[in-house]
């Protein structure tokens, strides 16, 4: 049938644009409720962290992903001197001594970056006293070298100010004037932190004579071991924007890039978050069946997978997160892809069988027998992990003959991995901890938690 074509064409046009102003009526109308909508959730229930939507002006929409969680407070601080005292004065010790380091920054934020480390000492103390409505305090000392005291003096100290500073002359026994500086001594022990070099905890026991030097009790090495809520808030943002880091680095990879420019593209993605000390161990191929690396800087090949092993800080707290890929372009064979969810199923299986109560050991056998129900249990070669915080490597561990008792705050590393030298190497590092229910939670749940598959990181 032929048709006047002008005709045709007039009414159609009126029909399109009578249609076209409702539809733009009806799409304002459904835009302004999405708005209130919004607005109205949100103002109820603000996001935990808004990560999604935000660009900064480098096109990186990682930069504000951590920017509303706060540092470690001050009354945090004291509230670990108080729980540290107690358990001093309950082992009727009469001190607790620690340099700087990871232990000093949890109870005094003394880390190694306010003060590095030499052969001159500058120790932590802490003693317990009852004040007078009979509760035990801290009472916070300083031991520094007498040139260096103005400089110990800026120590950013919380809790009991100021502190007591002692110095030590450069022709005085350090450890003499430290163990003179410990009020009702008596012949109690006097405890040390685990880190503490020999030298040091030899000098306190030549110096004490009476009194026993030894490494702190278990009570207090679980004090920083398990973390507060203040605490997995951090360690979850670290955790969240590293693995958002490496989801945006594998954007801008290629089939030719090498081992170190992908590094450097997951570094300065992570730096991009507003974490701190970014590092990579980036593996291409068979370079990633050993297991911290191959000391070459392999070009990708299309049948190669990228292993990233990467992490930051926040807030002096680490994370830790490995991801095995392929790349839009791979050509992934069925063994690679058989043996990485032979990873993941053992990783799911030692989430689960991580919980309150649970020997460490139980839970990297459970992943263990996952590996070598498929036979492969002779190339899963190290511990399945480690407990992480100011630390990234940090007790308790998940490895056989470790027989410490998982509890509510512990967190972990969950990183099997399948490393056949020569061929394939793959690993998958989720970290994860301890909720008030007793559950296992994976810190990156907020962004996804474990990855889906090799070509979802
Ligand atoms: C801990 O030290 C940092 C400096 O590294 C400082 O910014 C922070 O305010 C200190 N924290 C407290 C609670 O004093
Ligand atoms: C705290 O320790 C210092 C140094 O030994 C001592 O002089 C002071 O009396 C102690 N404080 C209390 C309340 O015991
Ligand atoms: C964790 O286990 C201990 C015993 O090992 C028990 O006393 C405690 O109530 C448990 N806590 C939770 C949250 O299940």
């Amino acid at each position: 049938m032929k048709r006047n074509a002008n005709h045709w064409e007039g009414s159609t046009w009126k029909f399109w644009k009578t249609s076209q102003r409702n539809r733009c009526i009806r799409v304002l109308v459904v835009a302004l409720s999405v708005i209130c909508a919004t607005v109205v959730l949100f103002a109820e229930n603000p996001p935990y962290i808004p990560y999604i939507n935000t660009f900064s002006s480098s096109g990186s929409k990682l930069s504000p992903h951590c920017a509303n969680v706060s540092p470690i407070q001050e009354f945090s601080f004291y509230a670990r001197q108080r729980s540290l005292a107690q358990e001093l004065f309950n082992a009727n010790a009469a001190a607790y001594i620690a340099e700087p380091g990871p232990s000093a920054a949890y109870f005094a934020n003394i880390s190694n970056s306010h003060w590095r480390l030499s052969e001159r000492p500058l120790l932590l103390i802490v003693s317990p006293v009852v004040d007078d409505h009979g509760e035990v305090q801290a009472n916070i000392s300083v031991l520094s070298p007498k040139f260096e005291t103005t400089r110990a003096k800026l120590l950013p100290i919380p809790g009991q100010s100021p502190p007591n500073f002692f110095e030590w002359a450069e022709d005085t026994d350090p450890y003499a004037v430290a163990v003179s500086t410990i009020h009702n001594l008596g012949s109690k022990p006097i405890y040390v932190d685990d880190s503490v070099r020999l030298f040091i905890a030899e000098g306190l026991q030549k110096a004490s004579a009476g009194n026993l030097v030894a490494s702190a009790p278990v009570a207090i090495r679980l004090l920083r071991e398990r973390k507060s809520s203040e605490e997995i808030d951090i360690l979850k943002c670290a955790n969240e924007a590293t693995l958002l880091a490496i989801r945006e680095a594998r954007e801008k990879m290629y089939i030719g890039i090498r081992e170190s420019e992908a590094g450097k593209l997951i570094r300065d993605a992570i730096t991009s978050t507003g974490l701190k000390d970014a590092y990579a161990l980036t593996l291409f191929g068979e370079n990633a069946a050993l297991p911290h690396g191959g000391g070459t800087d392999r070009v990708l090949g299309a049948e190669d997978l990228v292993l990233i092993d990467c992490g930051g800080t926040l807030h002096g707290y680490r994370s830790d997160l490995t991801r095995t890929f392929a790349l839009p372009g791979s050509i992934v064979s069925p063994q690679q892809l058989s043996i990485w969810n032979i990873v993941h199923e053992a990783q799911s299986t030692a989430l689960n069988a991580a919980r309150n109560g649970t020997i460490t050991a139980a839970v990297d056998r459970a992943a263990r027998e996952v590996i070598e129900g498929y036979g492969y249990g002779e190339y899963f070669t190290h511990r399945l992990g480690h407990g992480i915080g100011l630390e990234t490597h940090e007790s308790p561990y998940l490895r056989g003959g470790s027989s410490d008792i998982i509890l509510p705050g512990h967190t972990f590393s969950n990183e099997p991995g399948i490393y056949i030298e020569g061929g394939i190497g793959i690993r998958l590092e989720d970290c994860f901890y301890i909720d008030e229910n007793g559950e296992g939670q994976y810190l990156t749940a907020g962004v996804g938690g474990q990855a889906n598959n090799p070509w979802d990181p």
